[in-house]
């Protein structure tokens, strides 16, 4: 029988829609752990939370090297992502301490590209505006823009990107795409440059993976190169973008707006100059939570827990190596 593996679990996603993860994890004979409060967790809060648990289920909160190389996390097997980025996880840092860590790939692309498209169809439409009117007791008309016929640029053509050009061919848009690596098959976008992008697109969507490359891709000198009744939506990661360059966009219209789902610090802290700029849409980084996907991802994560626990390789493993690492520390059935 394998000694009861302690499962922390940080992400919110995988308590909300998690039941069929929690039993999962139980039915194996794990003892859950939930921390006083969701990630992401700050690094303090991390060490803390990590202390006994061999496998995490986690958020955003950032697994550095000082984390992962705490002794806190001495007992620390695996990181099981509850999505798809994992920019919060020094991967070469786990490997090094024989943490396997996981994602959950494909699991998101629809639920995240529903949302991308709401917040586009929002923002052009004004329907949070006139919420907020009608609330206030007023009957009062927002004219907003037309979305058919006009164009979107698509940062970063991964999944998400690709579902996001779909449902923007059904409402009848050109696409542009800018990505690291431009399919050529792919007769459904026009590759172009950054600049072009910019200068062409009617809405800009942010959707490549947060590395030191893409780190500040949308600053001044971008945000500048676009229309100024051009819109921007980020359900990639905040800080593709400069934030502080955003507000200075929208207080001097250089923009005709934004919708953030994503920021650089989470929480946004609340004091934060984007509470307050003009025609700006925000939500608290919820593109992910449909329940159908929460579930799913919940479910891969755990799973990828389990099997670990049980000796077998999970899937969807970052990190391959670590398995022929003499560092690695979880057991494997040979
Ligand atoms: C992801 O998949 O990385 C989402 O941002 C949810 O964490």
């Amino acid at each position: 029988m394998n000694p009861v593996w302690k499962v922390l679990i940080t992400a919110r996603g995988a308590q909300a829609a998690g039941e069929q993860a929690q039993r999962l994890l139980r039915d194996a004979g794990c003892e859950i752990v939930f921390p006083p409060k969701f990630g992401p967790l700050m690094a303090d809060e991390l060490v803390e939370a990590l202390s006994g648990t061999d496998a995490v289920l986690a958020s955003l909160d950032g697994y550095s090297e000082s984390v992962l190389s705490s002794p806190a996390a001495s007992r620390l097997k695996i990181i099981a992502r509850w999505g798809v980025g994992y920019d919060s996880v020094d991967v070469p840092a786990a490997t090094r301490n024989g943490i396997v860590v996981t994602y959950t790939p494909g699991l998101l692309d629809d639920a995240v590209a529903d949302y991308t498209f709401a917040l586009l169809l929002a923002l052009a439409r004004r329907v949070h505006e006139v919420h907020s009117t009608m609330q206030r007791g007023e009957w009062k008309n927002a004219w907003g823009d037309d979305i058919a016929g006009k164009t979107l640029g698509i940062i970063g053509l991964g999944r998400i990107g690709k579902a996001v050009a779909r449902r923007a061919s059904g409402f009848s848009m050109r696409v542009l795409a800018h990505t690291a690596h431009p399919d050529a098959a792919n007769k459904s976008v026009e590759f172009v440059s950054l600049e072009r992008l910019l200068a062409e697109s009617d809405f800009v969507s942010l959707h490549a993976a947060l590395t030191p490359a893409s780190r500040g891709m949308i600053g001044e000198a971008q945000l500048r190169q676009m229309k100024r009744t051009a819109y921007l939506i980020n359900t990639g990661r905040g800080a593709l973008l400069d934030e502080a360059a955003l507000v200075r966009a929208l207080k001097e219209n250089w923009i005709a707006g934004a919708a953030l789902d994503v920021f650089t610090t989470e929480p946004l802290p609340v004091n934060s100059a984007l509470r307050s700029a003009p025609n700006l849409l925000l939500s608290p980084h919820q593109s992910s939570y449909a329940r159908g996907t929460g579930e799913r991802v919940s479910l891969s994560a755990a799973q990828a827990i389990v099997d670990l626990m049980n000796g077998k390789k999970p899937r969807n493993v970052l990190n391959a190596e670590v398995f022929e690492s003499s560092q690695l520390r979880a057991a494997l059935v040979s």
